[in-house]
């Protein structure tokens, strides 16, 4: 009860009082931001990707949800995959794929609509005319990219069709069903087909080795400036970057430099550095060995930010995510630990030389 003979100094005690009563509790310090390679990076990282994995490896998964925002499906895109037989495509586990990537709001690649690996047995057995291996390659084009529209946002149109002396994979080993069946422009008409089926992708021509094979990499370039002089449409070039520890830097440097110089966008799209490329079966994954492949990992990254023009930066992907799920392993059956998490999906010394490349 207030009283007018109350004295003022305890008036005022009341009031600080009630001020104390309604103080605000102090602000919690903002959570510190995670460092992942998304976070760092300026442009698109991305990883390629098994949707049986995805499926079963929480790990994995996790990894994949936190750290990259582009996707490639590894295989599920290959004509094998997708077109099994000559009247059956079977979605179900690119979807999952797509799915996947479309929910986390990641920028899904296309890969691949034409190489001369991974043809499914009907059309390895195919007989026709030149027209009827061009209805079948037009088709399988224009069905793939049109029922991904809207969502595949980039394609590897055609995937390694000059071998590294420069010519174009026609007959022997390592040669193309493609250039025997179709003649030697089959390639610019590929891209036609490509820009038909979802005009808005942005359309790549996709190779390894341009890094240690100066003729491969000039036939690239010849073909680009060619399809510009004839209005083909390509956007993009993309650079695997399958190097390994002693891959010199200078190749690595003057693949990327001269890629940009054509003004196209760039990926470098398949990236891994091998650290047994000779399948040595004694060898272990020794500190000296992690920091070289960290210094290697620096050097890719740093060189592609400095040396491409942002515009025409599509980005970085890694083939596969961790060393457990590399195809070095399964494909030469060898030991090899060449990604930036190690088995376990924690991050290597690499990943650290990722992300100092970022900066
Ligand atoms: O899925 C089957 C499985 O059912 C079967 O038991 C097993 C037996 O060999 O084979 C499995 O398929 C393998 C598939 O990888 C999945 O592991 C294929 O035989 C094998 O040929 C396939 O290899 C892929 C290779 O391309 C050929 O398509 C690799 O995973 C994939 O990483 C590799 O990717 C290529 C790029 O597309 C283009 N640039 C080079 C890169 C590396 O070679």
């Amino acid at each position: 009860m207030l009283t007018r003979s109350m004295p003022l100094i305890f008036l005022v005690n009341l009031l600080v009082m009630g001020c104390h009563l309604v103080e605000l509790p102090k602000p919690k310090p903002p959570k510190p931001i995670e460092i992942t390679l998304q976070s760092e990076a300026p442009f698109t990282v991305g990883a390629a990707i098994d949707p049986t994995r995805l499926r079963n490896d929480t790990a994995y998964r996790r990894v994949l949800s936190k750290e990259f925002d582009g996707i490639t499906a590894e295989n599920m895109l290959k004509m094998n995959n997708v077109h099994p037989a000559q009247n059956t495509y079977d979605w179900s586990r690119a979807d999952y794929i797509v799915q996947f990537a479309l929910d986390g709001k990641k920028r899904m690649h296309g890969h691949t609509f034409v190489w001369h690996q991974a043809i499914p047995g009907w059309v390895n057995n195919f007989v026709g005319d030149s027209a009827a291996w061009e209805g079948l390659l037009k088709d399988h084009i224009l069905k793939v990219g049109g029922y991904y529209q809207g969502k595949v946002s980039s394609w590897d149109v055609v995937n390694e069709a000059f071998q590294s002396n420069g010519s174009l994979r026609n007959t022997g080993e390592g040669g193309s069903i493609w250039r025997r069946n179709l003649g030697p422009d089959y390639v610019a008409r590929c891209f036609q087909y490509a820009r038909q089926a979802d005009p808005k992708a942005v359309l790549f021509y996709n190779d390894f080795g341009q890094e240690t094979s100066p003729a491969k990499l000039k036939a690239m370039l010849d073909m680009v400036t060619d399809f510009k002089k004839r209005n083909i449409p390509i956007d993009g070039i993309g650079l695997q970057m399958h190097i390994n520890l002693n891959t010199p830097n200078e190749g690595i440097a003057n693949a990327i430099r001269s890629s940009a110089q054509t003004g196209l966008k760039v990926h470098i799209s398949e990236l891994d550095v091998a650290i047994n490329p000779g399948g040595s079966t004694s060898i272990e994954f020794t500190d000296e060995l992690k920091e070289r492949q960290r210094q290697k990992f620096f050097y890719v990254v740093k060189t592609y930010k400095e040396l491409v023009p942002k515009a025409q930066q599509h980005g970085i992907t890694t083939w596969n995510v961790g060393d457990a799920d590399s195809w070095l392993r399964s494909y030469y059956k060898r030991k090899d630990w060449p990604l930036p998490f190690d088995d376990a999906y924690q991050k290597k010394p690499a990943y650290y030389g990722f992300i100092e490349g970022l900066r």
